[in-house]
């Protein structure tokens, strides 16, 4: 049996409370930073699902915060009262420089600090940035340092196993982070070297909280609630962050939420309500863009939401390189008709 199916005469995994610091959480799922996508939009969806996951901002460089470019950053800090607990994730790689971005994103409204040492982007960690600082573990631990010095909100950290399939030292890395000062870790299972490629090794972090005492989150390729059980019983984690899963599916936090706490496997939305939730997508990209910006940014969207129906690929092809938004509500009420005839 590989490791993502699903298991049986397993016991039962309840929806724990996490406490993070200060900052107790009601679920044990998270929602992982995503660049370009995790904004308030996306959000305010998936906590029409799941009222208590903690959610995260998509990463913010440091630097470029502290550059005051406002416009930018008002964008990805946007946030609603109902979002918390919500994570503002920084990245970048100079102590002194991330503690002054934390201070700034404590007094924006962050209930915690999530710093990025996992992204495998060449320019990222050309900088030094992202996962490089699993190879500088001194400057991450003075990172971290620095920042939980500098706020007064509790620190997390996101990080890969390692960077290359050699130097897989996630475990040194992470009693590091503890020492340092962490309140709580998020570790994809991937090395930087295989960026998203290959299946993410759940089996990997299986001793991990022998060592660390605070709360893991374990990630990667889990799309399914079945998935999410089977990573914690493979992990023993104490939690579950979910990036990509959620693409198409704002309800997965939400489902897998029910699953843990009543066994009960719901069903995914039908494409009826997949449009809808498109539609509120895209409206509220509107709202947080402008129409003109939020139609061009939308378009990463489609695929997910219409993933499997009929005549997908020529919905697709009309939706992204349509300019107005009327035509585009036309083409989603047209799918709506459509897929309403074949039932
Ligand atoms: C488009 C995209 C953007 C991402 N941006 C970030 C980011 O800003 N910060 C971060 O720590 N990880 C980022 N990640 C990594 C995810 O948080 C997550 O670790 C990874 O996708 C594996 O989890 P998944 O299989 O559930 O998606 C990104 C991933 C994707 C696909």
């Amino acid at each position: 049996m590989n490791q993502n199916q699903t298991q049986q005469n397993l016991p039962d995994i309840k929806n724990k409370k996490i406490k993070i610091g200060n900052v107790e959480i009601n679920s044990c799922i998270s929602l992982a930073p995503m660049a370009g996508i995790t904004d308030m939009p996306l959000r305010q969806l998936i906590r029409k699902f799941s009222k208590n996951s903690l959610l995260t901002t998509e990463m913010i460089s440091s630097e470029m915060l502290l550059q005051n470019r406002p416009l930018e950053h008002e964008k990805i800090t946007a946030h609603k009262e109902n979002e918390y607990p919500l994570a503002f994730q920084i990245s970048g790689h100079k102590p002194q420089i991330m503690a002054k971005a934390a201070k700034i994103l404590e007094n924006t409204g962050a209930s915690i600090i999530d710093i990025n040492m996992g992204c495998p982007v060449k320019k990222v960690v050309g900088g030094g940035d992202g996962s490089a600082l699993m190879r500088t573990p001194s400057i991450a631990s003075d990172i971290v340092k620095a920042v939980t010095d500098a706020v007064s909100i509790p620190v997390t950290v996101k990080f890969r196993l390692g960077y290359t399939a050699a130097e897989q030292n996630f475990l040194e890395f992470a009693s590091l982070m503890q020492t340092s000062g962490a309140s709580a870790m998020t570790i994809h299972c991937r090395t930087r070297a295989q960026m998203y490629s290959g299946t993410a090794n759940w089996q990997a972090l299986s001793e991990i909280k022998k060592e660390i005492h605070i709360p893991v989150f374990a990630n990667g390729d889990i799309l399914t609630p079945e998935d999410a059980k089977n990573c914690l019983e493979i992990t023993k984690a104490d939690g579950i962050a979910i990036g990509r899963g959620v693409l198409g599916s704002p309800d997965l936090i939400g489902r897998t939420e029910h699953y843990f706490s009543t066994g009960e496997i719901l069903p995914e939305p039908d494409i009826f309500q997949k449009i809808q939730l498109l539609k509120e997508h895209i409206d509220s990209e509107i709202i947080l863009r402008g129409e003109k910006t939020a139609i061009q940014f939308v378009r990463k969207f489609y695929p997910y939401y219409i993933k499997g129906i009929r005549d997908a690929a020529i919905y697709r092809g009309a939706l992204v390189t349509e300019e107005s938004y009327d035509k585009i509500i036309e083409i989603l009420d047209t799918i709506v008709k459509k897929e309403s005839a074949l039932i």
